[in-house]
């Protein structure tokens, strides 16, 4: 059995330590807003963060996460008002929004290695998590609104 602090609470999930973390998190305590995709690491719908920073659940083996903090759309801020949440909202960008969770727990990992991103700094940490519907332009616009932000409160 495999312990670990899923968005701040202690479980225990009932599974082998080989399942992929992203089954564990969307089956047994049903946090749905971490999306499946391509399974393989390379899209990013996927994207929790691990010890704070963005890992992708679908090549992580619950075993990894043992004694670990791992956090979830869902737990990224208690009352769903963290600057990139409220910045995604202003700047409205998801079109289907599969991908929007992962787009901003990346961009959450982001922000806590580069407080000021450029646009190049952007587009360097956000290249694997993709969108089909092509929000990149609004997907930065709202990291740089957040980012300003979080410096205002600073
Ligand atoms: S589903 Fe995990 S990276 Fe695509
Ligand atoms: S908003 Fe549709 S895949 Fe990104």
């Amino acid at each position: 059995m495999t312990t670990f602090r899923l968005n701040g609470l202690v479980v225990t999930p009932d599974a082998e330590p080989d399942t992929p973390l992203l089954w564990v998190i969307r089956d047994q305590p049903g946090l749905t807003g971490t999306k499946f995709g391509c399974g393989i690491g390379m899209c990013g719908v996927c994207t929790v963060h691990l010890g704070g920073k963005a890992i992708r659940s679908c090549i992580t083996p619950l075993s990894a996460v043992a004694g670990a903090d791992v956090v979830t759309i869902e737990g990224l801020d208690p009352a769903n008002n963290h600057p990139l949440q409220r910045a995604w909202l202003s700047l409205q960008v998801p079109q289907c929004g599969y991908c929007q969770s992962g787009q901003i727990m990346q961009a959450a990992d982001l922000l806590t290695r580069f407080p000021n991103p450029t646009d190049q700094d952007i587009d360097a940490v956000m290249a694997g998590n993709l969108c089909r519907c092509m929000t990149y332009p609004r997907i930065r616009a709202a990291i740089h609104l957040a980012a300003k932000t979080m410096k205002a409160k600073a």
